[in-house]
């Protein structure tokens, strides 16, 4: 059942002026937004519906400037606003109004404020068909990811937990799976027979972009690699679904992440990195040293790029390294997925030069596959040389936000995270963070506009 009321806990704040504004925005765009659809902001701000209707349209112009003005209004007009605080039940019980309609409360919160608010929403009956959609951080250690988890529990169906991933909303992400099930060319070669390696590599020219106060307690890898990029690690390497339902899905992912080894300290030390953007420029834009940018402090030794490498234990892919690897303030932005296969045992062929590479690489934004092979070059036949195979893949038509908002407007949990899978990103990161905490390995310093730390 569709829902027919949105209401926004921190309709202020920056998450919901950058993305959910702006993914409301364009499914209105695209006549998806349900024309029954209320959409009720909730934050402390004392503003009224016109104040907060300037405000949407102010920062529909800055986040969305494609957008006609026309179209800012329009999706301003159809918003309201309650003043208080979300942790108040009455406040919510305006928000929510008297009509027993599904609804969507999305936590657009700073993580301190979903305990409190979950409470609020539940004093209010809010377990009554509503779907609470709860944004990253999901917790800050397993513990802590635990606890929200039963307070969750408590008040809500499983079901009716709708925890944000946006990367699980990128159309290049949703092919992986397609194109490991529906070709079969590439199923019997996925295994640790024919894979040496696989990279998956989030390397950013973005830095810090004012976000001290979230990012400078959070670092990379909780920022990144605790969720996107397993995330992606499952959808490389998990097990076939039976069907694309949010249980088959989320049960094949829990289950590889289940197998995903917790790293040994002297692995953690030996064979991780973690370093921070000093002072540099990428292209013509200079950059601080991230000690020096706004807001951070330097005595938290936050980590802005971080790199480890995973061990899946199950006979498919029992001694295949992934490697997972983010960064900010690099030098170009490179985001991808490579599978790269082993050479062949006995070639039979010569090779001009180094033996050509055999891998396949999933490039998002701008989103493409290529496939490198072996070829037969020009003039002798028995002699090979690397060619591409590349395919250019359809820009993205909704946002990754767009996308799952469209999952939870439905009540389609799919493509969100399920508790039992948050719990075990945090237990797989856990060794990493204890070692990391204890100063091993050393934090090192990379240039902004470099290719990352020497190691
Ligand atoms: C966010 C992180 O979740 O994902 C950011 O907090 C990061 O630090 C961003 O830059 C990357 O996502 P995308 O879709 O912009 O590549």
């Amino acid at each position: 059942m569709r829902a027919r009321r949105l209401v926004i806990l921190g309709a202020t704040g920056d998450l919901t002026g950058r993305y959910l504004l702006v993914a409301i925005a364009e499914l209105a765009d695209a006549g998806l937004l349900p024309d029954d659809l209320a959409i009720v902001g909730v934050a402390r701000e004392q503003w009224d519906t016109a104040t907060f209707r300037r405000h949407a349209e102010e920062r529909l112009g800055r986040h969305a400037p494609e957008l006609s003005a026309r179209a800012r209004r329009g999706v301003a007009d159809r918003l309201s606003y309650v003043a208080g605080d979300v942790a108040d039940p009455a406040i919510l019980s305006a928000a929510f109004g008297p009509d027993a309609v599904r609804s969507l409360a999305y936590l657009a919160l700073p993580p301190s404020v979903f305990g409190p608010a979950i409470e609020a929403l539940a004093a209010i009956g809010g377990s009554g068909g509503s779907t609470v959609i709860v944004e990253k951080p999901f917790g800050t250690d397993l513990t802590s990811a635990k606890a929200l988890n039963d307070l969750l529990h408590r008040h809500f169906p499983e079901e009716a937990v709708f925890r944000m991933d946006h990367f699980l909303g990128k159309q290049t992400v949703q092919n992986i799976l397609g194109v490991r099930f529906a070709n079969p060319l590439f199923q019997p070669a996925w295994n640790r027979e024919h894979v040496a390696g696989v990279d998956i590599v989030w390397d950013e020219t973005v830095a810090l972009e004012g976000r001290a106060g979230y990012y400078d307690r959070t670092g990379a890898l909780r920022d990144m690699i605790q969720n996107h990029l397993l995330q992606l690690l499952c959808l490389v390497a998990m097990e076939r679904p039976e069907a694309l339902n949010a249980k088959d899905l989320r049960d094949r992912k829990v289950e590889l992440l289940r197998t995903v080894r917790r790293l040994a300290p002297s692995e953690v030390s030996g064979g991780s990195t973690r370093a921070r953007y000093g002072a540099g420029a990428i292209g013509d834009r200079p950059l601080p040293d991230y000690a020096d940018e706004a807001g951070v402090d330097p005595a938290h030794g936050t980590e802005t790029f971080a790199e480890v490498t995973l061990f899946v234990d199950s006979d498919r892919w029992h001694g295949v390294p992934f490697r997972l690897r983010t960064g900010k303030a690099l030098a170009a932005d490179r985001r991808e997925i490579t599978i790269r296969f082993r050479p062949p045992r006995d070639p039979v062929f010569g090779y001009k030069g180094e033996p050509p590479v055999n891998q396949l690489v999933f490039q998002m934004n701008p989103d493409r596959m290529v496939l490198d092979l072996a070829l037969n070059g020009a003039g002798d036949p028995f002699c090979l040389e690397p060619a591409e195979l590349e395919l250019t893949l359809a820009a993205q038509d909704l946002s990754a936000y767009a996308r799952l908002l469209v999952e939870a407007l439905d009540g389609d949990p799919a493509l969100a995270i399920r508790g039992d899978e948050a719990e075990e990103c945090w237990r797989i990161v856990e060794p990493i963070v204890a070692e990391w905490g204890k100063g091993s390995p050393p934090l090192l310093c990379y240039p902004a506009g470099s290719g990352g730390p020497d190691r």
